[in-house]
C-alpha cells in the first residue's frame, strides 16, 4: 500500500453496536495496542456511537489512534431534538465524522444535498468529513454504478473540499454488512473513477484526497481489496469491533 503518495487511513464504523463497557474494552484494548506498535505509515480512527464518543475519546486520548462521529446535524446548535452538531462532537474528542452513510441514506432519506451541508458543519467545527457514497445491487445490475458514484460526488462534496478536510469512502451498498464483497477489478474500476471525478470537481487537490474501500472488509480479504492503487484504506464495520481483526485490516494497510 505504501508509496501512493497518499497516507492510508483504517477507519471503524461501530454503528449502533455494544454497550459502555463493550466500548470501553474495545478502545482499551486498541489503545494498549497502539501504545505498543507506535504510529505506523497508516492512521487509524474508530466511530463509536454518539453516545460512548466522549469516553472513548478520553481512553484514547494521548494516542495515535483519533475518533470520529458517525453523523452530525448541519446546524450549531438549536431545536433539534436528538440530533448531534459538529462541534458537540469535536467537544467530545473527535477528529472526523462519517457523512452520508448508506444506511442513514437509507434510515433517514439524507440526500446528498444534506451530506454536503453536513460535511460543511464538519468544517466548521474542524472535523474531517468521510464523505460515504456508493450504488446498490440494482443499480450495479443496470450498469448505473459509475454514474451514481459520480452524482453522489457531485452533489455532495462542498466547494472548499481539500485533502486536509476529506475523506472518500466507496462503499457498494450491497456488500455492507453482506459478507459479499466487489471483485478487485470493480474496486479498482469504481476508485479510478472516483479520482477522475473528483479532480473534475476540486481540482489538482484531488490528487491529496484519501479514497477508502468499504463494505465486508475482513482480515482474509483486507490484502486483496484494498490493493488497488487507488485505494487508500478501509471504512470497516463488523470487523472493527474485534481488535484483533481491525488490527489486521490495519497491517494489511502497511504491509
Ligand atoms: P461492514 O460495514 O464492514 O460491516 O460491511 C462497512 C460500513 O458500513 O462502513
Amino acid at each position: 500500500m505504501a508509496g501512493k503518495g497518499r497516507r492510508p487511513l483504517a477507519a471503524g464504523n461501530w454503528k449502533m453496536n455494544g454497550q459502555a463497557a463493550d466500548a470501553a474494552a474495545l478502545a482499551g484494548a486498541l489503545g494498549d495496542w497502539a501504545a505498543d506498535t507506535g504510529p505506523g505509515a497508516a492512521d487509524m480512527a474508530v466511530c463509536p456511537p454518539t453516545v460512548q464518543l466522549a469516553a472513548v475519546a478520553q481512553h484514547l486520548a494521548g494516542s495515535w489512534i483519533a475518533v470520529g462521529g458517525q453523523d452530525c446535524h448541519p446546524a450549531e446548535m438549536g431545536a433539534h431534538t436528538g440530533d448531534v452538531s459538529a462541534e458537540m462532537l469535536k467537544d467530545a474528542g473527535a477528529a472526523m465524522v462519517i457523512l452520508g452513510h448508506s444506511e442513514r441514506r437509507a434510515d433517514h432519506g439524507e440526500t446528498d444535498a444534506e451530506v454536503r451541508a453536513k460535511a460543511q458543519a464538519a468544517w466548521r467545527a474542524g472535523l474531517v468529513a468521510i464523505i460515504c457514497i456508493g450504488e446498490s445491487e440494482a443499480q450495479r445490475d443496470s450498469g448505473e454504478t459509475l454514474a451514481v458514484l459520480s452524482g453522489q460526488l457531485e452533489g455532495s462534496l462542498p466547494d472548499g473540499t481539500t485533502a486536509a478536510n476529506t475523506v472518500v469512502a466507496y462503499e457498494p451498498v450491497w456488500a455492507i454488512g453482506t459478507g459479499r464483497t466487489p471483485t478487485v477489478e470493480q474496486v479498482d474500476e469504481a476508485h479510478k473513477h472516483i479520482r477522475v471525478e473528483m479532480t473534475r470537481l476540486v481540482g489538482r487537490e484531488a490528487a491529496g484526497i484519501r479514497a477508502l474501500y468499504g463494505g465486508s472488509v475482513k482480515p482474509s480479504n483486507a490484502a486483496e481489496i484494498l490493493a488497488p492503487e487507488d485505494v487508500d484504506g478501509a471504512l470497516v464495520g463488523g470487523a472493527s469491533l474485534q481488535a484483533s481483526d481491525f488490527q489486521a485490516i490495519y497491517q494489511a494497510l502497511v504491509d
